[in-house]
């Protein structure tokens, strides 16, 4: 099909391009096969031979196209606690996780909550997740089946966690070589699937964090990491206790300890990093790692704001997520808000008793066309998958917004509002009801046309 309207996508960092009145073609499998500006001089024969073959689709007035959102880190069994339990430290709120997370040995509870999260997501928006599930196997194949079958394009991890001293009886793995086989188990679960053909879900090797995991596991899963070449995801450096605490056991950083088991390669994603060092920063940059920055999350869990800009200056990788339910948001219109905010308090400092020359950090703010970028095309990036932009040989996953949606929340003044505006408009105004339709590789996931 060939869609007629205005497009929005930020295919790299610090602008937006604006696709007015364009022709996107999709053909079956999913994939944009041209995209044609109303400049171009074949505009309207392509559009004409569109109409003739009836695979025309022209957006409503209103409706602008955007890339689906790559949510770079979520927690999906934490969902039923969204909202709660934000009021204390990281090593403490833990302590309020793990027995949710131990309920996932219930196979009815995990596949009540995932259908829940995977449909709230999508009419959220989000394309793509990168899913730390539980260390249950059979859980965390139905979260597997379940993006599938909704059509969420998604990584999804067995979380690995076997070390007794920081994990409870309660919720870890039986042993190390029970976590590693149920590792295996999974990849080859989800590269064996029958419904997963076009390889729309992919396994990811998913250490907790280093204090979860023994250095048998650590080391077992980077072998494994190394064998298959799958993605890895953990998190890393995030808050004070845990930063401290490598240092500790190992005497190095976490990106360190990482790198010395074979968990930092190109295919990995970190989450959070608020507190590397330059030689980290420069460490990640050279082994093509990507971080996913979480400023919801980190408002209440890091001490700490992620020094985005500094790391974007050294060429390391940035997406965005939401660390649901580290994060109280399941949107990713949420995490763009708070990182421009986060990053302009990094910059402005935040202790008034301090003199303003000396508060923040210069040169640390982003706008909100940065924001879009990590949170779509450079989330993509991270992962090396091809969405996020609309381009020949992208996945068409994307979003259709409707700025007159009656129960929206964006509110155009035309007289006023120049594209650029209407974007800005977009990520920062917009509700769920403003997200009229969503597709993944083509395929309508949310919304009615
Ligand atoms: N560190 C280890 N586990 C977690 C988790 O579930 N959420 C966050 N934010 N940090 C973690
Ligand atoms: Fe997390």
């Amino acid at each position: 099909k060939t869609l007629a309207g205005t497009f929005f996508h930020a295919p790299v960092l610090g602008g937006i391009e604006v696709l007015e009145d364009a022709l996107v073609e999709i053909d079956t499998a999913g994939r944009i096969t041209t995209v044609t500006r109303s400049s171009d001089p074949h505009h309207d024969d392509a559009r004409n031979a569109a109409s003739r073959a009836g695979t025309l689709v022209t957006l409503p007035a209103g409706s602008y196209v955007i890339p689906g959102f790559v949510d770079l880190h979520i927690h999906a069994p934490q969902y039923p606690q969204l909202g709660k339990a934000l009021h204390v430290p990281l090593e403490i709120w833990l302590r309020h996780t793990f027995p949710l997370e131990a309920r996932y040995a219930d196979a009815a509870f995990a596949q009540k909550v995932y259908k829940t999260l995977v449909a709230d997501l999508l009419a959220s928006g989000t394309t793509t997740a990168l899913y730390f599930a539980t260390i249950h196997q059979e859980a965390t194949r139905l979260l597997v089946d379940t993006c599938l079958e909704q059509g969420q394009r998604a990584l999804v991890g067995k979380v690995a966690m076997d070390n007794p001293q920081e994990c409870p009886d309660f919720y870890r793995d039986a042993s190390t070589e029970a976590g590693l086989q149920g590792t295996r188990a999974l990849l080859d679960y989800v590269r064996a699937h029958p419904a997963n053909e076009g390889g729309l879900v992919h396994p990811v090797v998913t250490p907790r964090f280093v204090p979860s995991c023994t250095d048998a596991m650590l080391e077992g899963l980077g072998v494994i990491a190394k064998e298959t070449g799958c993605h890895v995801q953990t998190h890393c450096s995030e808050s004070d206790w845990e930063h401290g605490y490598v240092l500790a056991r190992h005497g190095v950083t976490d990106a360190e300890c990482l790198d010395r088991f074979g968990l930092l390669t190109r295919r990995s994603i970190l989450a959070h990093a608020n507190l590397i060092t330059a030689s980290d920063m420069a460490r990640i940059a050279a082994r093509g790692a990507g971080i996913a920055h979480c400023p919801l999350s980190n408002a209440y869990f890091s001490n700490a704001v992620f020094p985005l800009r500094a790391a974007l200056a050294k060429g390391v990788r940035v997406g965005l997520g939401t660390d649901i339910s580290g994060g109280p948001s399941a949107s990713m219109l949420d995490a763009c808000r708070w990182a421009v905010a986060a990053s302009r308090m990094l910059e402005s400092g935040v202790d008034p008793a301090l003199p303003p020359e000396t508060r923040g950090r210069p040169s640390s703010r982003i706008d909100i066309r940065d924001a879009f970028h990590l949170a779509t095309a450079a989330g993509a990036d991270a992962l090396d998958l091809p969405v996020g932009r609309f381009a020949p040989g992208y996945h068409f996953d994307a979003v259709r917004v409707d700025t007159v949606a009656p129960n929206g929340t964006i509110r155009l003044f035309d007289e006023l509002d120049a594209p650029e505006d209407v974007l800005a408009k977009i990520v920062y105004t917009a509700s769920r009801a403003n997200l009229a339709e969503v597709w993944v590789a083509g395929r309508r996931v949310a919304g009615a046309g």
